[in-house]
């Protein structure tokens, strides 16, 4: 596979989000040129950061708009572009067939370009993980990249609470069954684990879902429920999750279809990662937040089960350490800064300790 060109230009699904934006900022530090497609350039809540940027001024950065949902938006914009990250979520995952619709059109953009090397799409530890029966996680614990869902329980379906887990597989299948009907481009995947870091925009607070919760709990109450019953956070540094998918768009040893695990392999129950805030920062002097758990009586009966079996996965990450030579950021540098950024740029007003002193 031929190096991604020194300085090329790179096309960005999903900008204004949490990994999008960290997607951007970093590959315009490594001199590429980036074309960011958002929903709306001229959503300032949501653009504003991205426009802000240093390339942005000069024109090194360009925004464009196009909303997933309309087939061909992407066919001028990916015209002359080297290599494609695409981050972006889509509407709905519950059905199928508008997934598959979205990845085809994409593709179909891809392939008019004429000059789009390369493919770097974002996946989900979703679709390594993302089981129907929790027991499927106690018969096969080491979750490595060979890992997915048991897709012939008869019981998984994507209104039965598993379409992004199925969305994700249908995205990774379809780019590199593409990519190989293709004499031009390659696409690799990267499964992130749960994003926590610094936020680059208020507007990312609202949406996460894993610094949404470490906003809730500054303000007082969070739920168990983020995702998964009772799973831990299995948590990447979102600047790790951005810093993996570059390099995995400049690895010329990967080969088509390949996927790579980015997480840091760290597990903390919510109620830790909330009493991690006042350990790590003492001086702000944090209230603590009440927990709130959801779930009906028929989940709160397993709760131990469930733990129990989270607890017994074997979390790898040393196929990503090795390939791309990936190090990544403890979970408490992760929650640390989030939670500054959520001060500092979300405006987040947390609930204080009232004897607390400010120096
Ligand atoms: N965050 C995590 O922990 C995590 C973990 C594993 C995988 N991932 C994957 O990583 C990717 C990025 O996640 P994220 O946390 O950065 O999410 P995010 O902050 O919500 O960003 C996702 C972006 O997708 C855009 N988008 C959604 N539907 C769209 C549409 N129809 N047209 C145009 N843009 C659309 C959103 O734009 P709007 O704001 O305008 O809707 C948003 O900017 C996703 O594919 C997600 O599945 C995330």
């Amino acid at each position: 596979m031929e190096q991604i060109k020194q300085g090329g230009t790179i096309a960005v699904t999903g900008s204004a989000g949490f990994i999008g934006g960290w997607v951007v900022s970093l590959l315009l530090d490594r001199g590429y040129r980036v074309r960011a497609c958002v929903r709306d350039v001229d959503d300032t809540k949501k653009t504003g950061f991205l426009k802000a940027m240093p390339g942005y001024a000069s024109g090194r950065l360009t925004l464009h708009s196009a909303d997933l949902d309309k087939a061909g938006c992407f066919d001028d914009i990916f015209k002359g572009c080297h290599g494609l990250v695409h981050t972006s979520h889509v509407s709905n995952y519950t059905d199928q067939n508008y997934v598959q619709g979205v990845c085809d059109h994409i593709i179909n953009s891809i392939n008019l370009s004429g000059t789009i090397e390369k493919v770097v799409v974002t996946s989900s530890i979703a679709a390594v993980i993302g089981e129907t029966d929790i027991q499927e996680l106690v018969r096969r614990p080491i979750c490595n990249e060979d890992r997915f869902p048991d897709e012939k329980n008869p019981n998984r379906s994507a209104k039965g609470g598993q379409g992004y887990s199925m969305g994700k597989i249908l995205l990774e299948r379809s780019f590199s069954d593409a990519a190989k009907s293709s004499d031009r481009w390659n696409s690799i995947t990267c499964c992130p684990g749960d994003n926590v870091g610094p936020i680059l925009s208020a507007h990312q607070k609202e949406v996460g879902p894993w610094q949404h919760n470490i906003e809730t709990m500054l303000l007082g109450q969070y739920t168990e429920n983020v995702i998964g019953a009772y799973r831990p956070w299995w948590t990447v540094d979102v600047r790790d999750t951005a810093e993996a998918h570059i390099r995995l768009l400049e690895n010329t040893d990967l080969k088509n279809g390949q996927r790579l695990i980015a997480w840091s392999t760290e597990s903390r129950e919510v109620e830790e990662v909330c009493a991690s805030i006042n350990r790590l920062l003492p001086e702000l002097a944090f209230a603590g937040a009440e927990k709130v758990d959801p779930f009906p009586e028929q989940i709160k009966e397993r709760k131990a089960e469930f733990r129990a079996a989270w607890r017994g996965c074997q979390l790898r990450n040393d196929r990503i350490k090795s390939v791309l030579g990936m190090s990544f950021r403890s979970i408490d540098i992760s929650i640390r800064d989030c939670v500054e950024s959520l001060l500092s740029v979300g405006g987040v007003q947390p609930k204080t300790k009232s004897d607390r002193k400010r120096l």
